[in-house]
């Protein structure tokens, strides 16, 4: 399916259904003496945090104001993942705990649950029988429609629910809500069209479409000009960016496009298939000044049989050869993957072949996970060769010995010297500030507050193995 754009006329209706939320939310305000507020809350990956940014955009824009506690507003919003069952879990623990307030304490509660989880049609139905408190219901497709939704839902009894798909579409005017001025995620495409048979992503995203370069380059300008020197590109697999827009630019090439706006310092990106990485965006990122070196590339298991299994269309030979070239062509670049423990059929035997990966990569940190059954996917039809027992004991290993990676490369930074963008206080210890390194390594130091944004150099004094310490010089 051609990608197509959602239309100005088509976005006019939304805004109009904004400026009708607008005029309900200031009479509200002046017969309660307060504005109308909202939670949103986020769950899962990156992308679904830039479409919540959207969905405060266009709530800003209709006049709410935001509260950090989900028992004090007026409209709370999950916008949800699909990925892991984990993530659904808390996702009901939530909604269970806020009929309890809205029973008991908030009546008028509006209580909106969108995204990927309810994409699914068993998990809208679950929501709707089960938590009859919930007032709205919309998919991923839904996202640019919301302000027609909820202003149903503000004057309609009874639960609005749009989970219908529309896998051509792209929402360019939504307004976004950035948290932070010196850095921001740029979604580059949407939905991804490789089915590797344990994700559900393909089901609940759709199909590959991407933004175009101009719509693209126009975003992050205007990014830059309100302060924005970081910018983060976003997409399932952004080696595919481009081929759907027929205009022989692909990814390696809006690299160097952004490389070339004035004003941004830094460029990353995520995620990377390795099916897809050429040889092109190697040399695109050892020779842009402005692009991180640093790099995820997933590989979620070491078994050849095992990626057959997942559909990655890799082997590990072939994936190893990719890491060979990019550790020759750019040395010291840091390495992060995914890995997923205990697919089905995986036995012991195979899971060895990922701690080989692992071990001879050296990554400087992973993003592991337990397999988890997704309803629909072809996965999910596979029997299980190990127990829990067996893959919760694996997992610890691979944990165990990537610990130890990740220490023994943090140590390497001793005495360095390193340029970070400070964004804020440290997770761990508020009295220091932290940053991240061009590679993307965190680093905490002392320092006022009013660094916040800026680039600093700093000196690693103290390799820990999530992060480093330095003194700024
Ligand atoms: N179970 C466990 N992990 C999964 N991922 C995707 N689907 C599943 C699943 N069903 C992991 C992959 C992917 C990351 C974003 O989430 O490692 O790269
Ligand atoms: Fe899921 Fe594979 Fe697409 Fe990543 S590339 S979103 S793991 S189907």
């Amino acid at each position: 399916m051609a990608t197509e754009k959602i239309t100005r006329e088509q976005w006019a209706v939304s805004d109009g259904f904004i400026a009708k939320i607008k005029e309900d939310n200031a009479n509200f305000a002046v017969k309660n003496g307060r504005t109308r507020l909202a939670h949103t809350e986020t769950y899962g990956c990156q992308q679904n945090v830039n479409d919540t940014e959207r969905i405060r955009g266009m709530l800003a824009k209709a006049g709410f104001e935001f509260t950090d506690k989900a028992e004090e507003a007026d409209l709370v919003i999950y916008n949800t993942c699909a990925v892991r069952e984990n993530a659904e879990q808390r996702v009901f623990g939530r909604l269970g705990i806020l009929k309890h307030i809205k029973e008991n304490a908030k009546p008028d509660m509006l209580v909106a649950v969108c995204g990927c989880m309810v994409q699914q049609e068993h998990i809208a139905e679950k929501i709707r029988k089960v938590h009859d408190h919930v007032d709205l219901i919309f998919g991923t497709h839904a996202l640019w429609r919301m302000p027609e939704l909820l202003y149903k839902a503000m004057n309609e009894n009874g639960v609005v629910v749009d989970i219908t798909r529309s896998d051509g579409s792209i929402a360019e005017d939504v307004p976004i809500l950035r948290d932070k001025d010196e850095k921001a995620w740029v979604s580059i495409m949407y939905g991804c069209n490789n089915f590797c048979t344990y994700c559900i992503v393909p089901y609940v995203r759709g199909r590959e479409r991407s933004r175009t370069p101009e719509d693209i380059l126009s975003e992050v300008k205007c990014l830059v000009k309100s302060g924005t020197t970081e910018i983060s590109l976003l997409g399932q697999n952004v080696n595919s960016y481009g081929k759907d827009l027929g205009l022989d630019i692909d990814f390696a090439d809006l690299l160097r496009m952004i490389n070339d706006i004035d004003g941004v310092k830094r460029i990353r990106f995520m995620t990377s298939h390795p099916k897809d990485l050429s040889d092109k965006l190697i040399y695109t990122i050892r020779d842009c000044d402005k692009v991180c070196k640093q790099l995820h590339l997933p590989v979620q298991a070491g078994s050849n049989r095992i990626l057959k299994e997942m559909n990655r269309h890799y082997t590990k030979e072939q994936y190893l050869e990719k890491i060979d070239k990019i550790k020759k062509e750019i040395p010291g670049i840091t390495l992060t993957t995914d890995i997923i423990v205990g697919f089905p059929t995986e036995t012991t035997e195979d899971f060895k072949e990922t701690l080989d990966i692992i071990r001879y990569v050296r990554y400087d940190s992973i993003f592991s996970f337990i397999y988890s059954r997704r309803e629909g996917t072809p996965a999910a039809k596979l029997d299980f060769v190990l127990t829990d027992e067996e893959i919760h004991r694996n997992f610890n290993e691979l944990l165990e010995v990537q610990n130890q990676i990740c220490l023994e490369k943090n140590l390497e930074y001793k005495d360095r010297i390193e340029t970070i963008l400070v964004d804020g206080s440290s997770k761990t210890n508020k009295s220091l500030m932290s940053g991240r390194t061009d590679g993307g390594k965190i680093v905490n130091f002392k320092g006022s507050p009013d660094l916040c944004g800026k680039y600093v150099q700093v000196k690693i004094t103290n390799p820990k193995q999530w992060s480093l310490e330095g003194e700024l010089i």
